[in-house]
C-alpha cells in the first residue's frame, strides 16, 4: 500500500486528502519507485484550483520526485532495483510509491540529496526553455521577473554559464540571492522600469517573466526593443495580445516539450557537479501537503518546496 495525495474537489488547500491505496506492478517500460522526496511547483497548485480545467477526480498531483527503485518492468534497460532517480514527468508524484515510464527516470547524482533532486528538473527545464525561446546569448542584458522563485534561481545559474548579464526582480530580503546567483537585483513594485534603466542605461535587449503580473508585462513591452525577445511563463490573454512568447500551458503557449525533455539529463549532469545549485527552502511531511501549498501560494518560498513522504 502507499500513502498518496488527492484533491477531492477543486479549490483551495483544504480540498487535499491523503489516503492510502495499492500501487500497480510496474507494466513494460515502466519502474515503481519508493519516493523519497516529491517536489511542489505553483502549477500544482493551479491544478488543484481548477486553473488547468477540470480533469475528473479524485486528481492525483505531482510531477516530480526522487526515489530508489523498487521494482524494474520488463523492456527496462538502465535502471535496477535499488537505484537511487530521479524523475520527471511523473503523474501523481505526491505519494511514497508511484509506478513512473523509464524515460521519464534518471539516475540522480550521488551529491545531490534526494530533496535537491526532486526540485530541479521542472523549474530547470522551463529556465532552459525561456532562455531559449528569448534567443538569450553572450552579449545580452536580460531582465528577469521573479528572479528568486524556483525558476529564477536556475535560470540566473543558466545565463550565467551563457556570458549573459542578468538584472533580477525580487523583494529586497532576496537581493543577497540574487546577487550571489550572478545577477543584479532590482525591486519590484512601482517605479520598476526606471529602477531597471538607472541600472542598465545602455537598455536591456530580452526579458522573461516567470511573476505573471500586469506589471512584468508593462515594463518588459517598455523596455525591450523586439517584442519576439520577451517571453513569459505564465501566458494570458495580455500577453498573447501584445505579441509575446507564452511558454508552457495556457493561450497560445510553446509547451517544448522536446527541448524540455532533452534538457532533463544535462541538468542532472550540471547539478551533480555542483555547476548548479537547488536550494530547498522548506520541506513538509506528505501528510502536511496542504500546508506545503500555503507556504508555495505566499509566493516567497525562495527555494523548492518539497514534500517527505
Ligand atoms: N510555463 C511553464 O512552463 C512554467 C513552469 C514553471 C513555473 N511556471 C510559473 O512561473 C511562476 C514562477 O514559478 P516558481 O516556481 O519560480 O515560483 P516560486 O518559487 O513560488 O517563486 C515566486 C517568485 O515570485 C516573486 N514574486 C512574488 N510576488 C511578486 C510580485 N508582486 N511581482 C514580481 N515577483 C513577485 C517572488 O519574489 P520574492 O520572493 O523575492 O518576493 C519569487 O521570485 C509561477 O507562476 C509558475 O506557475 C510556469
Amino acid at each position: 500500500m502507499a500513502t498518496i495525495v488527492v484533491a477531492t474537489d477543486f479549490g483551495g488547500p483544504e480540498v487535499l486528502d491523503v489516503i492510502e491505496t495499492e500501487v500497480p506492478q510496474p507494466g513494460p517500460g515502466e519502474v515503481r519507485i519508493t519516493v523519497r522526496a516529491a517536489g511542489v511547483n505553483p502549477a500544482d497548485l493551479k491544478l488543484r484550483e481548477g486553473l488547468f480545467g477540470h480533469p475528473p477526480l479524485p486528481l492525483r498531483l505531482g510531477s516530480e520526485v526522487a526515489g530508489v527503485v523498487a521494482e524494474v518492468g520488463s523492456d527496462v534497460e538502465g535502471l535496477a532495483v535499488g537505484d537511487e532517480v530521479a524523475a520527471y514527468r511523473v503523474s501523481g508524484g505526491y505519494a511514497s510509491e508511484l509506478v513512473a515510464k523509464a524515460t521519464n527516470v534518471f539516475r540522480k547524482p550521488a551529491s545531490l540529496s534526494f530533496e535537491e533532486a526532486s526540485g530541479l528538473m521542472l523549474v530547470g527545464a522551463t529556465a532552459v526553455h525561456a532562455l531559449e525561446a528569448a534567443r538569450v546569448g553572450e552579449g545580452d542584458t536580460l531582465l528577469v521577473h521573479a528572479a528568486s522563485g524556483g525558476v529564477g534561481q536556475q535560470l540566473l545559474q543558466l545565463a550565467r554559464r551563457r556570458g549573459v548579464r542578468v538584472i533580477g526582480t525580487g523583494s529586497a530580503r532576496s537581493f543577497d540571492l540574487i546577487r550571489e546567483l550572478g545577477a543584479e537585483p532590482v525591486a519590484y513594485g512601482d517605479g520598476l522600469a526606471d529602477r531597471v534603466r538607472a541600472v542598465a542605461p545602455d537598455g536591456v535587449t530580452a526579458a522573461v517573466d516567470l511573476a505573471g503580473t500586469d506589471e512584468a508585462l508593462a515594463v518588459s513591452l517598455e523596455l525591450v526593443p523586439d517584442r519576439e525577445r520577451i517571453v513569459t511563463a505564465s501566458p494570458r490573454q495580455a500577453a498573447v495580445d501584445a505579441g509575446i512568447t507564452g511558454i508552457g500551458g495556457g493561450p497560445g503557449a510553446d509547451p517544448g516539450t522536446e527541448i524540455r525533455n532533452a534538457a532533463r539529463s544535462e541538468l542532472l549532469r550540471l547539478a551533480g557537479e555542483g555547476e548548479l545549485t537547488v536550494r530547498v527552502s522548506r520541506t513538509f511531511p506528505l501528510a502536511e501537503v496542504a500546508d506545503a501549498h500555503r507556504f508555495v501560494a505566499e509566493g516567497h518560498a525562495a527555494g523548492k518546496v518539497v514534500l517527505i513522504p
